[in-house]
């Protein structure tokens, strides 16, 4: 896995849906002055890391990825010692990835084990995935690479400057309706709604992410479309977004399909921003 060119800082896993490729698509329509950033579905945050804004508040509901950016930014010392530990060997992966099948065990391991558990895994396994079954327990197998920086101590030392003031919540999307008010800037990058019922990945957890959701998404943008916020959001290019948000600004955007199982289908898809301003 490359990272050495990389700008600092950037995000320190790889994630599905992660939009690193698409910052300058989305860049040039966020407004020029804001008050706090909120990414209420962070993932990677590759969007929040470029932009290094002065307040933000970061939320998603994946534990063990809200873990890592608590410990990042609470206890990066440790955090870098204990990466230093892991190796990448296949037997010794996947006896690290076996841990969350015996809850019981995994409950006594510290934030710091949790979430070098999880960088070291993320940068080790098949496709630097995050992808849990339904039972919830990780599943992605060993990836096979060579020199893979799981302990990227310059990035980490970035990431940790960025997160300073950021507020960060384990916690459902609808939380950001406790902390937004007008002005702030509040980016939506949810998993997107399916082009078809078996084409899209939605294992960031183990709940998915159905028609309800999207609606529920909807009535929070809505609502804070009415504190006098700007919002935008992320998603994929279907009637049913379209026709969802049709009393707001849809922009239409070309992007790499980087997840999915097929690579033929890997091409270009087409998906849409929408900006309430
Ligand atoms: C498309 S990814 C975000 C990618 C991110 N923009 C990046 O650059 O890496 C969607 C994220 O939403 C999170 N998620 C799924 N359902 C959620 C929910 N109900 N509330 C909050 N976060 C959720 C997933 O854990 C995942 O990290």
């Amino acid at each position: 896995m490359k990272n050495k060119t990389s700008p600092i800082p950037h995000p320190f896993v790889k994630w599905a849906g992660g939009k690193r490729q698409l910052i300058s698509k989305i860049e040039r329509y966020l407004p020029k002055k804001y008050n706090t950033y909120i990414e209420p579905f962070v993932g990677g945050g590759a969007l929040f890391f470029h932009l290094k804004p002065l307040e933000a508040t970061l939320i998603d509901n994946n534990k063990e990825l809200i873990n890592c950016y608590k410990v990042i930014k609470n206890d990066l010392a440790g955090l870098i010692e204990m990466l230093k530990l892991h190796k990448n060997e296949k037997d010794y992966y996947y006896r690290i990835r076996e841990i969350d099948r015996n809850q019981e065990e995994f409950k006594k391991w510290s934030d710091v084990e949790r979430a070098s558990r999880t960088i070291y895994m993320n940068r080790c396994c098949y496709n630097g995935l995050y992808r849990v079954n339904s039972k919830g327990f990780f599943n992605v197998p060993f990836g096979r690479y060579k020199n893979p920086l799981f302990c990227d101590e310059k990035n980490l030392n970035a990431v940790q400057k960025v997160l300073k003031n950021a507020n960060i919540i384990w916690g459902d999307f609808e939380e950001c309706l406790h902390f937004a008010t007008k002005g702030d800037l509040i980016y939506f990058d949810p998993p997107y709604h399916p082009l078809s019922d078996t084409a899209n990945f939605t294992g960031y957890t183990k709940d998915n992410f159905g028609k309800g959701s999207q609606e529920r998404l909807f009535d929070v943008f809505d609502e804070l479309n009415r504190r006098g916020c700007f919002i935008i959001l992320s998603n994929s290019y279907n009637e049913f977004i379209l026709e969802l948000y049709e009393s707001y600004r849809i922009i239409v955007i070309n992007a790499k399909r980087a997840i999915n199982s097929d690579p033929t289908k890997r091409g270009e898809i087409k998906e849409v921003l929408v900006l309430n301003y």
